[in-house]
């Protein structure tokens, strides 16, 4: 190997480092320009909900006591889900909702780490004992969507798993309660 002149050599270990310091800056605004571009485009983000709740009690009373869980259309025509995950089940195990129109859905674990994404949608998110995660969405489909449990809960997970049964507009009649649960076929 030939000695090389120890500036030649400097010159040298310097273009090798700003040539991977400009690839990594490549890689990173890359992405960086993908977040924004899924978050601007098909409104992918992070949960960004905090609201605490007491994992203990929630089963008791308020608003995930389990006559309060499924599907609630409110005075103001706002659909809310609320869903209870717990080792190895989602309470209710069908989820009613109507296509094109907002959707609020809450969830919230009494035991331990639970994770969920429904298919084919943005859902998508962590649902952390002692926090009420919430999602808004908006589903385009009709037909019915697999709701798998995503986070590793205990020898049960891969069995944990819901249906959300997305309905056209028309077809979904909330009764006197304001309550639509799934139908039955
Ligand atoms: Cu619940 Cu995995």
């Amino acid at each position: 190997m030939t000695e090389l002149h120890p500036e030649m050599h400097e010159r040298r270990i310097l273009g090798t480092e700003l040539l991977w310091a400009f690839g990594v800056g490549v890689l990173i605004a890359a992405v960086l320009s993908m977040i924004v571009f899924t978050a601007l485009s098909i409104g992918v983000n992070p949960p960004s909900n905090v609201e605490r709740i007491d994992p203990k009690t929630l089963h008791l009373s308020g608003e995930f006591a389990e006559d309060n869980l499924g599907t609630t259309v409110g005075a103001d025509g706002r659909v809310v889900v609320r869903a209870v995950a717990t080792q190895f089940m989602f309470v209710p195990r069908c989820i009613a909702v109507p296509a094109g129109r907002p959707v609020t859905l809450r969830f919230a674990s009494p035991d331990v780490l639970h994770g969920l994404l429904i298919t084919g949608t943005n859902v998508n998110t962590m649902v952390v004992p002692g926090y009420v995660a919430q999602v808004h969405t908006v589903f385009t489909r009709t037909g019915d969507l697999l709701m798998p449990c995503h986070e590793y809960c205990g020898l049960g997970h891969s069995e944990m798993w819901a249906t959300v049964q997305v309905v056209p507009e028309d077809q979904f009649q909330p009764n006197s309660e304001g309550r639509v649960s799934c139908a039955q076929r």
